[in-house]
């Protein structure tokens, strides 16, 4: 019996560790091979420009269930927008912001089993989170900001940009 527990114990310690962020995604160091399938002034931030990067798997786009197959990883490049003299965000000729410095590169990546850590709230199917310095170094952010804000997005497989996947 008291085996029994410890073994509880162990699994629960476990399954807390990984939902309180214990990395599972390694930075993907060649995802600049990846497709670069959409680029877009951020619609969540006024200041910032993202470039969209998807492996192979995901850039073949949805399976029949609607959501993207295991071992999909997108990332996001996240920049900073150019200044113009006045310190505002600078427009292009079309209008667009214009990419500055590279700010942090945001993944996520999907494989079979890993949402199984998370409450309702905070799962998105399969898929996990990781942020990276523009240098490859994991940053301490809190991972959950991530997963509440996609988390909702259940008939997209819990992504903003699957459409332009297909
Ligand atoms: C407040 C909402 C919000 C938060 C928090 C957030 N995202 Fe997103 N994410 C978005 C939106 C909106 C997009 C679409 C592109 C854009 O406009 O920036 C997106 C796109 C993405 C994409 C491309 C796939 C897709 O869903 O289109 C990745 C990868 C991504 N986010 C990772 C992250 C990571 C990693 C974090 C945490 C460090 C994070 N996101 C936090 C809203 C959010």
């Amino acid at each position: 019996m008291r085996r029994c527990l410890t073994a509880i114990a162990i699994l629960a310690g476990f399954s807390t560790l990984v939902a309180a962020g214990e990395p599972r995604i390694a930075f993907p160091e060649d995802y600049k091979s990846f497709k670069n399938y959409l680029s877009l002034d951020r619609t969540g931030n006024d200041n910032q420009v993202i470039r969209l990067f998807a492996n192979d798997i995901a850039a073949a786009g949805p399976s029949k269930d609607g959501g993207l197959p295991n071992g999909s990883i997108l990332v996001g490049e996240i920049y900073k927008a150019k200044l113009n003299d006045k310190g505002e965000v600078a427009e292009s000729v079309l209008g667009r912001r214009i990419r500055g410095k590279l700010a942090a590169i945001a993944v996520m990546e999907k494989r079979q089993g890993w949402g199984e850590a998370f409450s309702e709230d905070l799962r998105n199917g399969d898929w996990d989170f990781a942020v990276f310095s523009p240098d490859g170094k994991r940053l301490n952010k809190d991972l959950n900001t991530c997963r509440s804000c996609h988390a909702p997005l259940k008939d997209t497989d819990h992504l903003f940009s699957i459409d332009h996947l297909q």
